[in-house]
């Protein structure tokens, strides 16, 4: 019987750069989330899991609270928590390949950047003092934060601070406030992340098969199903240059003697470059298929 404490309670961004990439990444590990767009909680129908969406800041607080018992948030927002923190309550699983953006110190055209030390008694607004202050001294550089909870892009204009230190994913932010890009503190992207806290039998077990399909969905999105032909001299070049392939499947072809069908999964990406030296090597009628579903 599965009772309520059962449930995983799974932390999302409720509206921001990861809410539908986290989503998706749920739907497509084949969980079927009941949909109802404004509400703040979603069960998920096949899988004895309940999202909560929430503030990103609030997403390391709530899983190493054990409030909920996994998260997808920004590693920015992981880090700045992380920093405030003696000890982690949350141990990071995965690196999800969406979300990306950088942390980076921007400033109007006008302001001179040679480096780090360029910052040396300035103001600087930021939402990130713990990321900065370590960026700071690792630089040896001493300059005065301005924390700000928002609209950080702002901070020069109302001659609040010189500098900030603020998320930059596509640049239209900066550029729409006249900033421009002078240093990069912090790369991020989205991240897997559960509770450090115990979970009983129950819940470990159902926590473990999640993560497997995570894991199933991460591992799909490089991979690719690879099918050529060749021939038996040129077998041993082409399956040297399959990316990430171990142990392909060679058939013997109907009717061409000497001749092979090659299937192999490669589990990094396919490019046209590979295609070409493929060819080259001698293979031919090379397919390249997506896979849908793994399990390793
Ligand atoms: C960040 C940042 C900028 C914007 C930059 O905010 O504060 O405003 O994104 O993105 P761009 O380079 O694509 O223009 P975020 O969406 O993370 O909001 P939050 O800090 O309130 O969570
Ligand atoms: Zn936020």
């Amino acid at each position: 019987m599965l009772t309520d404490r059962t449930r995983l309670h799974i932390a999302l961004q409720k509206s921001g750069r990861l809410s539908d990439a986290s989503r998706e990444l749920l739907r497509d590990a084949g969980f079927r989330i009941q949909s109802g767009k404004n509400s703040l909680t979603a069960r998920v129908e096949n899988f004895p899991a309940e999202l909560m969406f929430v503030r990103d800041d609030d997403i390391p607080t709530f899983v190493s609270d054990g409030a909920c018992e996994f998260g997808i948030v920004g590693q920015n927002v992981l880090e700045e928590f992380a920093l405030s923190q003696a000890e982690a309550g949350y141990q990071m699983l995965a690196e999800l390949g969406f979300g990306r953006c950088s942390l980076k110190i921007a400033a109007p055209e006008a302001i001179a950047y040679v480096g780090p030390q360029s910052l040396a008694g300035q103001r600087i607004a930021t939402s990130y003092p713990h990321i900065l202050r370590r960026f700071l001294m690792q630089n040896g550089v001493d300059a005065t934060l301005v924390t700000m909870n928002g609209a950080v892009e702002l901070a020069p204009r109302l001659q609040i601070a010189s500098f900030i230190c603020d998320l930059v994913s596509t640049g239209a932010t900066l550029e729409a406030n006249g900033l421009r890009p002078l240093d990069t503190v912090l790369d991020s992207q989205a991240v897997l992340i559960r509770t450090r806290r115990p979970m009983d039998k129950a819940r470990a077990n159902i926590a473990a098969g999640l993560i497997i399909r995570i894991e199933g969905v991460l591992a799909t999105k490089e991979s690719k199903y690879i099918m050529l032909n060749a021939s038996s001299e040129a077998l041993k070049r082409i399956t040297d240059l399959l990316p990430g392939a171990e142990a392909p499947t060679i058939l013997p072809l109907h009717g061409r003697p000497g001749h092979f069908a090659v299937h192999a999964v490669c589990q990094e990406s396919v490019f046209w470059e590979t295609l070409e030296k493929l060819k080259a090597a001698g293979a031919s009628a090379i397919l390249v298929v997506p896979i849908e579903k793994m399990m390793l």
